[in-house]
């Protein structure tokens, strides 16, 4: 039986039936707590449904709902409230080897990312040097380090929250060798990584909208060899192209050139939107 079917059997003759089914089909589970999105009509109704999905998961300590969307530069969960259980915000997350401590109501944790959190660590070769421009608590840094034979990682983020419980993963996953943590805007912190003479194999661009204004000051770490870029945007599936196309156009103006490598398409984002990422060979 899944969630959806248990949650009704369970609140059969205490909603009604239009509320039975808008009972939502899924959720997230961030350490011991779930984490559900529901349907405008069913807020009235959250202290009840988030006491029945307490009881259906004994392991999970708290039930929380996520009533808005990720906003801002900072990508910020706007709200996200208690229904059930401790109020205790705070997970410690386990994913691919890699433990993330964060605070699920300061800071996003997307689902539809996990095989992309995995799926770069596979590309990465032994003493390659990296750059993760938009780091946030780890998300790509942590399992390359896990995962690869990375020599080194600056990861850069501008959030002091993230950059706060950046540190602390590195921290707790032992991964002070490898991980440099760097807080403070990539604009300025890339210029001074390549003014102390440091170039990188792979260059993570992970953040949308499209990180466009961002590109000039990147491509400075690009290897006299070349290097990689993953670059990140918000497309309509056929127009995927335009991502690479406005990469290639600043690159092109600061005399480098770009061989678009491959691309996937990570997450659906709305009406034939989707999170796409590009895999691009920059070189002088
Ligand atoms: C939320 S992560 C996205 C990670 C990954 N794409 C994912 O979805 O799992 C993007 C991070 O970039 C940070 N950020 C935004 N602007 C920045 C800047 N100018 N310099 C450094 N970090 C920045 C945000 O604070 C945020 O933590």
């Amino acid at each position: 039986m899944g969630f959806k079917d248990k949650l009704k059997e369970r609140l059969k003759g205490k909603l009604s039936e239009e509320e039975l089914a808008l009972l939502p089909r899924g959720f997230q589970t961030l350490g011991k707590v779930i984490i559900l999105k529901l349907n405008q009509k069913l807020l009235a109704q959250k202290d009840l449904i988030g006491k029945v999905c307490l009881e259906l998961f004994p392991k999970i300590k708290s039930i929380y709902v996520n009533v808005g969307k990720i906003v801002g530069t900072f990508r910020e969960p706007e709200k996200i409230e208690l229904m059930a259980g401790e109020d205790n915000p705070l997970v410690e997350h386990k994913e691919h080897d890699v433990i993330y401590r964060f605070d699920i109501t300061k800071i996003m944790f997307s689902k539809g990312n996990l095989n992309e959190r995995r799926f770069l660590a596979t590309l990465v070769k032994k003493g390659e040097i990296i750059v993760d421009v938009f780091a946030g608590i780890g998300y790509f840094s942590l399992p390359i380090a896990r995962h690869s034979a990375a020599e080194r990682i600056y990861s850069i983020e501008l959030n002091p929250e993230s950059y706060r419980f950046l540190i602390e993963n590195i921290k707790i996953n032992h991964f002070k060798d490898i991980i440099i943590p760097i807080n403070g805007d990539c604009k300025q912190e890339v210029l001074k990584l390549s003014k102390a003479g440091i170039k990188a194999d792979r260059i993570i661009m992970g953040v949308f909208p499209a990180p466009k204004e961002y590109i000039k000051e990147a491509l400075t770490l690009t290897k006299d060899n070349g290097s990689i870029f993953h670059y990140e945007g918000v497309v309509e599936k056929e127009k995927y192209i335009t991502l690479f196309e406005d990469f290639n156009e600043i690159a092109e103006s600061e005399y480098y050139k770009c061989e678009l490598k491959s691309y996937r398409f990570v997450k659906s984002y709305g009406p034939n939107l989707f999170h796409t990422v590009i895999d691009i060979f920059v070189s002088k």
